[in-house]
């Protein structure tokens, strides 16, 4: 069967089982495998990615469910044809939010679809924002300061503009 989906902006057609996970067609057959497998069991939240906006664990969606939805994974992140990184990214970067990164693609499709709904990036908005994604390094405080940067900084820019 024959699925049809918009990744990243890009149209894309893959021939697969419809039980195929939405992770395995990213990774595999689309060859974008910045995002990450961790439990595979829908409890770590490592292959977060969005689809129509909405938060999602790749490990537990069949390709047949997300059939023409739009998906939007860590690679569609990067500025300027992948060699930039995003504001969101750079604010990881920066307040020390990655680590050995196996949670890092997650927290950031996360904290895009956060971002992206605007609400005030207050402690508790953004835990709330994450609370499906582990992490084992980082104690969870330097990922909420990076995400609270970006949101400070997006605001600002919005207000700037
Ligand atoms: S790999 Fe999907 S939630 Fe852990
Ligand atoms: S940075 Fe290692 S699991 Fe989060």
């Amino acid at each position: 069967m024959t699925y049809r989906l918009v990744v990243n902006g890009e149209p894309a057609e893959v021939g697969v089982p419809g039980m195929r996970r939405l992770l395995d067609v990213l990774r595999e057959d689309l060859g974008l495998t910045g995002t990450k497998e961790g439990c595979g069991e829908g409890e770590c939240g490592a292959c977060t990615v969005l689809v129509d906006g909405e938060v999602v664990v790749s490990c537990l969606v069949p390709v047949c469910q997300v059939d023409g939805s739009v998906v939007r994974t860590v690679e569609g992140l990067a500025v300027a044809g992948g060699s930039a990184l995003a504001p969101l990214q750079a604010a990881f970067l920066e307040a020390g939010g990655a680590q050995c990164g196996i949670c890092t693609p997650g927290m950031l499709m996360a904290a895009d679809a956060f971002l992206a709904a605007g609400a005030e990036p207050t402690d508790d908005a953004i835990r709330g924002a994450i609370a499906g994604n582990l992490c084992r390094c980082t104690g969870y405080t330097k990922i909420v300061d990076a995400i609270r940067l970006a949101a400070e900084r997006r605001q600002a820019g919005a207000g700037a503009a």
